[in-house]
């Protein structure tokens, strides 16, 4: 299990799903399932404040792993790839709120542990600390505010304004900071990747990945 945890906008995702890629390992995207689980709840009618009550929906959400487009092994929602209504400003707005209750987040620990039950690069702001504390290598991705901002613009594409891109990223910051203290374990690897492109932060990752876990069949050491 390889953990990669830092706030968003930071490069998680492209560094996860690359690294995933190269080691043949499934891919797992932990925010997409706050995500499926804060859309789930908008559309039937759900009270976002009442935690058992997403708990008990939460269990009734099918998360598996496969391979629908041939583009390697991750994250299925209910059997299919996680549809784009996920990252829409309604869910963004609210996800904190879901994720900030004790039964969410236990349940969603329970799911995430079973996907990484054989491996895999799984994504996160709590895998390397509470998810996975045993993982093989844990890293903490970091990157300057503005820096941040650029990179989801430019992900949203033209018609992204940055300045509301900015305050919508900085208050999600705020709020999953008060409700979930994103704090490196203690083991991470930290990297600041605000003057690194893709390449660069997966290179550094699997030299690190090199370092932990040495290659296969490798050298004596
Ligand atoms: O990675 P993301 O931005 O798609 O995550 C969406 C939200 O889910 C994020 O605002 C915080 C929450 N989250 C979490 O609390 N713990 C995780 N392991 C992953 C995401």
């Amino acid at each position: 299990v390889i953990g990669i945890d830092g706030p968003a906008g930071v490069g998680k995702s492209t560094l996860a799903r690359r690294l995933a890629e190269r080691l043949g390992l499934p891919y797992v995207n932990t925010g997409l399932m706050y995500r499926a689980l804060t859309l789930e709840a908008q559309r039937r009618g759900l009270d976002l404040e009442d935690g058992p009550a997403l708990a008990a929906l939460m269990s009734t959400l099918s998360f598996t792993l496969g391979d629908v487009e041939g583009s390697g092994v991750s994250l299925l929602i209910e059997g299919s790839p996680p549809e784009r209504e996920l990252h829409a400003a309604a869910v963004e707005r609210d996800v904190s709120t879901v994720a900030k209750h004790p039964e969410v987040r236990e349940a969603m620990r329970v799911a995430q542990r079973g996907l990484g039950r054989d491996g895999g690069v799984i994504e996160g702001r709590d895998i390397g600390s509470v998810v996975f504390p045993d993982a093989d290598l844990k890293i903490f991705l970091d990157a300057a505010e503005d820096e941040r901002v650029d990179r989801r613009a430019r992900e949203r594409g033209e018609a992204a304004d940055a300045a509301t891109i900015g305050s919508a990223l900085a208050e999600r910051d705020t709020r999953d900071a008060r409700v979930n203290p994103l704090v490196p374990a203690p083991d991470a690897v930290h990297l600041d990747t605000t003057r690194l492109d893709a390449d660069e932060v997966l290179a550094r990752a699997l030299e690190e990945v090199e370092r932990r876990l040495g290659r296969a069949g490798g050298g004596t050491g």
